[in-house]
């Protein structure tokens, strides 16, 4: 429900978000994953609902509710978030990639499960590369003036990763977290710097994934075709 001061400024527009992280099935009972608990995109999806956006909500295995008033699309691994991704995309004003997708998944599936033998170390794991959706979108915009968004989790140098991510990426603006034992994964907070390709820097203080997501659509609105 938009609350009194909530600006209508994405009515008409069609907002597409991923959120969670994916699973990469190594056999039918086991995957490589990531703690993403999908609480930031959900935050994005609700709250670009309530500034008046069709929002397609592509979601990679998180239990939180469906949002009221989005499409949602359950996705497993990063294949299909890609595939769902680029399909909603292609009629979009922006993306935002907020999920966690994995970067590798396993080269080979086991169509039974993997049983241990007597005596025998394991088979080490074998991966290969996923696509990275986040680079093609912003590559091959479905629609002129399309905006592109990015979320990046860093530990480190953590501003210097984040401003040649955006620059690799080629998205229009990254959200860049600091990542840390007791930040970020599975908490209700965050605190960002939002780094746009024109060269601004939007310092977003501690305080709910909901604001931060309220700053997200306030540097988007502006940029949409
Ligand atoms: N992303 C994506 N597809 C991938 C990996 C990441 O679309 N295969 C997106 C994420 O949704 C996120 C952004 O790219 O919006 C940055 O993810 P991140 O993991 O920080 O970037 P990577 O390029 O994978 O860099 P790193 O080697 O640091 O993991
Ligand atoms: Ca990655």
């Amino acid at each position: 429900a938009r609350g009194a001061g909530t600006p209508a400024d994405l009515a008409g527009r069609h907002v597409v978000v991923s959120a969670g992280g994916t699973r990469e099935p190594l056999d039918p009972v086991r995957f490589l994953g990531n703690r993403s608990s999908g609480k930031q995109g959900y935050a994005l999806a609700r709250t670009a609902v309530a500034r008046g956006a069709r929002v397609t909500l592509v979601a990679a295995n998180s239990e939180l509710p469906d949002p009221a008033g989005a499409d949602v699309v359950h996705v497993g691994t990063a294949v299909q978030l890609r595939e769902a991704v680029l399909k909603a995309a292609a009629d979009a004003d922006a993306v935002v990639m907020a999920a966690a997708v994995a970067d590798f998944r396993p080269a080979r599936y086991a169509e039974g499960k993997i049983k241990k033998r007597e005596g025998q170390e394991p088979e080490p794991v074998a991966l290969v590369r996923n696509p990275d959706v986040l680079a093609e979108l912003s590559a091959e915009r479905a629609r002129p003036g399309q905006v592109v968004v990015g979320f990046a989790a860093e530990t480190d140098d953590v501003l210097a990763n984040g401003r040649a991510k955006l620059a690799r990426k080629g998205c229009d603006l990254l959200v860049v977290n600091e990542v840390g034992e007791r930040k970020t994964f599975g908490s209700e907070t965050n605190e960002a710097v939002v780094l746009a390709s024109d060269g601004t820097e939007t310092p977003v203080p501690y305080g709910p994934k909901e604001a931060l997501a309220d700053v997200v659509w306030d540097l988007v609105a502006p940029r949409l075709a």
